[in-house]
């Protein structure tokens, strides 16, 4: 019996894992797990990249945590190589601890400086366990369903000609907080055309755009942030998980424009853990290996080549009902009910592999590190054919 509360919904099935090593996890006797899911996909790097962890201790050995009145150059030179990555070179970056605060950060920054009290986003979009943007009260949040959108004519424009975008309060609408593919864990992708227009509509009267790169950040997506693939311009990004490879550090980024309307503001946000040094180390280090070991790249190949495995397992078992990726970010529907995903997962894990399973639904996700040895896929890709080929699935 178990004195832990855990998060309600997910099976807890692993309970003593002693180690781990990139996409490996071992338990107490030596058993070996392949984890694709890179915990709760934060581990780019995998885990317990020894890059990462020679910066944590020694930083940890120097100083961990600052006060107010006093900082450490590491701490600068995490937030400039961020600022730099971001195109957002003379902005402001604070440091914080979870991708649901650097959210909340960016929100009561846009909420700050803004004239029009509305925020836009997606109407299923997830942005973390508190804040405004968790909360969505209708008096501070437009939440758009686009999920129609997704079937709109490719030669059709967004605008008042629309009456699904015409609904959207434009001149109410002071910021758009935009999520670049996670979408509460479904993994879905707005189409680009509605996004940029939307994009366009709120800076040009003045507005902030607010990215959510918490998941799609790091090199997720194949490129090293998930806006990318939509050609925006952000006033203001919100980093975590992946930025910590497991240690807990996030960031809010704000441009240049932005961050001088800042200082013309009274925001006030105080936690005992902003731009601590222990973070800021841990941070600088992924940027620079993902950067100087080309993980971008390696991810966007191993990806491709995931997704046509996948393709292929489709193809032959026709137990799969869609496939949805952008790099290393997968979700893969199968046939069947949320019991019959459940058993699959089950097996899956028995044999060594872990994805996730969201819960109550038949909708895996498939994020590795980008480090994942092709070995673990293609041995991940035959396991999971095989499960689904009903072989061996466990009552
Ligand atoms: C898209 C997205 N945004 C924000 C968050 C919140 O991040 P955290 O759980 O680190 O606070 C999550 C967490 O899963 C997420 O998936």
């Amino acid at each position: 019996m178990s004195c832990l509360y855990t998060y309600p919904g997910f099976e807890l099935l692993l309970t003593d894992i002693a180690r781990a090593e990139n996409c490996h996890l071992y338990d107490a006797e030596g058993r070996r797990w392949v984890d694709l899911e890179s915990g709760v996909w934060c581990t780019p790097l995998g885990h317990t990249h020894p890059r990462v962890v020679q910066a944590l201790a020694e930083q940890a050995s120097r100083i961990a945590h600052t006060g107010y009145a006093y900082t450490c150059r590491v701490v600068e030179e995490a937030a400039r190589e961020i600022l730099g990555l971001l195109g957002m070179d003379g902005g402001r970056c604070v440091l914080l601890c979870s991708g649901s605060e650097a959210i909340e950060y960016g929100v009561r920054i846009a909420q700050a400086v803004l004239e029009r009290p509305l925020l836009l986003t997606m109407s299923d979009s997830y942005f973390g366990a508190y804040g405004s943007a968790n909360r969505r009260h209708r008096d501070e949040w437009f939440a758009f369903d686009w999920l129609s959108c997704a079937e709109c004519p490719a030669d059709e424009t967004c605008g008042a000609a629309c009456p699904r975008f015409a609904q959207i309060p434009f001149a109410r609408v002071g910021g758009f907080l935009f999520e670049p593919g996670s979408s509460s864990g479904f993994v879905r992708f707005p189409p680009a055309k509605l996004i940029k227009t939307i994009a366009r509509v709120v800076q040009e009267a003045g507005g902030l755009l607010l990215v959510n790169e918490v998941t799609t950040g790091m090199g997720r997506t194949g490129r090293w942030f998930g806006h990318e693939h939509y050609d925006l311009v952000p006033d203001i990004v919100a980093l975590g998980k992946g930025l910590g490879n497991g240690y807990p550090v996030a960031a809010t980024a704000v441009a240049p424009a932005a961050a001088a309307r800042l200082f013309e503001s009274t925001i006030k946000y105080a936690q005992s853990h902003q731009n601590d040094p222990l973070g800021a180390a841990v941070a600088r280090e992924v940027l620079r290996t993902i950067r100087e070991e080309n993980l971008i790249e390696r991810g966007r190949e191993i990806g491709a080549f995931l997704l046509a495995g996948l393709e292929a397992v489709k193809e032959r078992t026709k137990r799969i009902r869609a496939i949805r990726a952008r790099g290393l970010m997968l979700a893969v529907e199968i046939e069947g009910d949320a019991q019959a995903a459940l058993l699959t997962h089950r097996e899956l894990v028995r044999r060594g592999f872990i994805i996730a399973l969201r819960p109550g639904s038949s909708v895996f996700r498939i994020d590795p590190a980008l480090t994942v040895p092709r070995a673990d896929v293609e041995a991940f890709l035959a396991a999971f054919e095989e499960v689904l080929r009903g072989a061996q699935v466990a009552p």
